[in-house]
This record gives structure tokens, C-alpha cells and sequence, in this order.
């Protein structure tokens, strides 16, 4: 996966359509990955890296009101787009969104019961400098879920969203289409994380690829 260049944050004058592009997924995709979490997560502490406008974080709040979340982002325009959607489902005191690296983080080891992470680790510099920051915040015994979908809208969400776009946000999507820099997303492949899980210090993994989407649990 060799690029030239390599964007990891959602530059700001996309933010709003990617907003948009995430609500859509709501139902068809962050209401199933919030199902799975609540379902096997008792109660504690969640980190959500990359976690983008925080639909997952107010979906799994929505299911289980103890647990207490952190989205963390390196754009500031979707972390206040985050506030403001958890602001609206009436979960502000429940969820944190604050600006952080995920490959840099500002939090004491051993600390999160769970670090979650959907749709960022193709796009990182250095994943291997992210996984082992995922490594040092988690308690011993907790779990990391990291899932990489190459598309999360259906084709029928993709019509709706283009429809939706304002001609300011096509244009810009135009204008990175052009200098080669909106890209398809490709994600890793099982052969591919391995080494990168080893590196970090993972050894307790569990590796799941269908429909163009990698899953990735890890225990520490
Ligand atoms: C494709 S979006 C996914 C957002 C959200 N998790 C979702 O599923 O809708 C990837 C997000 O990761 C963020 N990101 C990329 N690299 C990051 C890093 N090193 N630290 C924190 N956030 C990062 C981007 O700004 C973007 O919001």
C-alpha cells in the first residue's frame, strides 16, 4: 500500500460531506458494530480512535448508557461535528470527543477497558506507531477492535449522499479527485497486519476479512 502522499485527517473543507456520508451508515452499518460491542462489553471505559462525526460511540452509548466514552480525531471540524451530534441524542455527559493522534496519545497506560477504531488504520503514516499506543492505554485482559471497511454505505446510500452533497462539497471532492488525492479506499489484508500485530506486541488475535471490510480483535 505505497502512496506518495498519505492524508490521515479528513481535511475540514470535506468534513460536512463525510458527515453526511456516515449518517447514511447509521442503520446499515454503525447500528450492527454498536450490536456487536454492547453485546460483548459488560461496562468500563471505551476509546474510540479516528472516531470521525461519532456516530459508533452514540450508537453504543444509546444501547448502553453506563459506559463511558472518548472519541479522539485529528480533525477539529469532525470533533465539534461529534459534539454536536451527541449533543443532539442527549449524550453529551456520556461522551468525550476531544482533538488527539491516535499514533501520539495523551492517556495513562493501562487505562481503557476497550479501544475501538473503525475505517482509520488505512490511512495511517505509521500503523504500527497507533497499535502499539492501543497496547500501552489497555488494561491487561482488554480488548482492541479495529475494523477497516473499504465502503460502509450501501449503492443505494451512495446515490442518496451524492444527492445530497451541496455544490460547494462536490466541488472540493472534485478538486482532491483531480490532484489524484480522493482515493478508493484499500484496506490491509490479514497477511499484511500479522507482522504489524506482532510488532506492537499483540500475540492474542483474531483476523476476519468478507466484503471488503477487515476485522481485527486483539486482547492484551
Ligand atoms: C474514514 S474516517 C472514519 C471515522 C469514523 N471512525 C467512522 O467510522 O465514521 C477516519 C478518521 O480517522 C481520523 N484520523 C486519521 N488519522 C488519525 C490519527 N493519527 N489520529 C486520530 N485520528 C485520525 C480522520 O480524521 C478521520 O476522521
Amino acid at each position: 500500500m505505497k502512496q506518495w502522499i498519505k492524508i490521515q485527517r479528513i481535511p475540514g473543507v470535506l468534513a460536512s460531506a463525510y458527515e453526511k456520508a456516515t449518517r447514511l451508515a447509521v442503520e446499515s452499518y454503525y447500528s450492527q458494530v454498536a450490536d456487536e460491542i454492547a453485546s460483548s462489553f459488560a461496562t468500563g471505559a471505551i476509546l474510540d480512535l479516528g472516531t470521525g462525526p461519532g456516530y459508533l460511540p452514540v450508537e453504543i452509548v444509546r444501547r448502553k448508557p453506563e459506559i463511558s466514552l472518548i472519541g479522539i480525531d485529528l480533525s477539529r471540524k469532525l470533533i465539534h461535528m461529534a459534539q454536536a451530534n451527541a449533543a443532539k441524542a442527549g449524550f453529551s455527559h456520556q461522551i468525550q470527543f476531544k482533538f488527539g493522534n491516535a499514533a501520539k496519545l495523551g492517556f495513562d497506560d493501562d487505562l481503557f477497558d476497550m479501544v475501538i477504531s473503525t475505517g482509520m488504520l488505512h490511512s495511517l503514516k505509521d500503523p504500527v506507531r497507533v497499535l502499539k499506543e492501543i497496547y500501552r492505554v489497555l488494561k491487561n485482559g482488554g480488548q482492541a477492535w479495529i475494523f477497516d471497511p473499504a465502503k460502509v454505505a450501501s449503492d443505494a446510500d451512495l446515490l442518496k449522499w451524492k444527492a445530497s452533497l451541496t455544490s460547494r462539497e462536490r466541488f472540493f471532492l472534485w478538486i482532491f479527485k483531480m490532484l489524484g488525492l480522493h482515493k478508493p479506499v484499500v484496506t490491509y489484508h490479514r497477511n499484511q497486519v500479522i507482522p504489524m500485530l506482532e510488532a506492537a506486541g499483540f500475540s492474542e488475535y483474531r483476523i476476519e476479512e468478507k466484503n471488503k471490510e477487515i476485522r481485527i480483535k486483539l486482547k492484551k
